[in-house]
């Protein structure tokens, strides 16, 4: 499984934890008639909200292990998501400083736990929304066409495996970071963007085969002719 599949994964249970902690509190200012005891609702709203917390730390740990990774070069929607993630995280400390020791401003406290709420949800979206909803698309196979075997590859039969195989995470003609690192002039430069070796095509096929971290493996996806296509088409930017 991948980084980002785990913290994915995560970020449900994160806003389920949210969605929990809401209702709880919710049905305890809201319902004038209760089957459940205000302290259990109250406890609920609590352990949620620790569940809540402890995932965001472990969410954000991921996220800054990730940018520490790719470096500077984060897409918008990247940059969107952490500041969206810092402003939760500010509202909740206000939050809970507020329930700890400000008790004289405890009135705002059910609109800023809302405000948590809304945040965490858009944060989801941004992200882990994005990345359910884009890998659930699987692309349909590319028509098979009948070409000469080639030892150069066929950059044109590269250009539709690239567009089915990786331009969910990568740009073929920019540097700009997707979600992995652009791949314009990949085999023109010294290195490889991340891994730092030689930027061979060898080693591009190994990357493929045998991804350097979180990109996922084709190894059982794309045979060593539809590989070759792939080097091809990347050679022409
Ligand atoms: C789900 C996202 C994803 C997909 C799909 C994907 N990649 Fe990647 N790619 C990454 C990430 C993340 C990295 C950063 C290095 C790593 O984690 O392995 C990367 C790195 C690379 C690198 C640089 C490796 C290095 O050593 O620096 C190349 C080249 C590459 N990908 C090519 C491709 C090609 C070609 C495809 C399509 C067959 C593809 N990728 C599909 C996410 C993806």
């Amino acid at each position: 499984m991948s980084l980002f599949h785990f913290k994915s994964i995560l970020s449900i249970f994160f806003l389920l934890a949210g969605l929990i902690a809401v209702i709880c509190m919710l049905t305890l200012m809201g319902r004038a008639e209760r089957k459940i005891s205000a302290v259990f609702l109250r406890r609920m709203h609590k352990g949620a909200g620790v569940v809540f917390a402890i995932l965001l730390l472990m969410i954000s740990y991921f996220c800054i292990k990730y940018v520490a990774m790719i470096g500077d070069k984060l897409s918008l929607r990247a940059v969107f998501h952490g500041v969206l993630a810092l402003g939760l995280i500010i509202v909740l400390a206000l939050k809970l400083s507020i329930v700890g020791f400000y008790k004289q401003f405890l009135r705002y406290v059910p609109g800023l736990g809302m405000t948590v709420f809304a945040l965490a949800f858009v944060v989801f979206c941004t992200s882990a929304g994005f990345f359910f909803l884009s890998t659930s698309q699987k692309p349909p196979e590319p028509e098979k066409q009948p070409s000469a075997v080639s030892p150069e590859g066929d950059a044109q039969l590269g250009e539709a495996l690239f567009d089915n195989n990786c331009s969910f995470c990568h740009y073929a003609d920019r540097f700009y970071t997707k979600i992995g690192p652009g791949l314009k002039e990949i085999l023109k430069k010294e290195k490889l963007p991340v891994s730092k070796k030689p930027a061979t095509p060898e080693n591009v096929r190994e990357q493929l085969l045998n991804p350097y971290k979180n990109m996922p493996s084709f190894e059982s996806s794309l045979s060593e002719e539809e590989i070759k296509n792939l080097l091809a088409y990347l050679k022409t930017f």
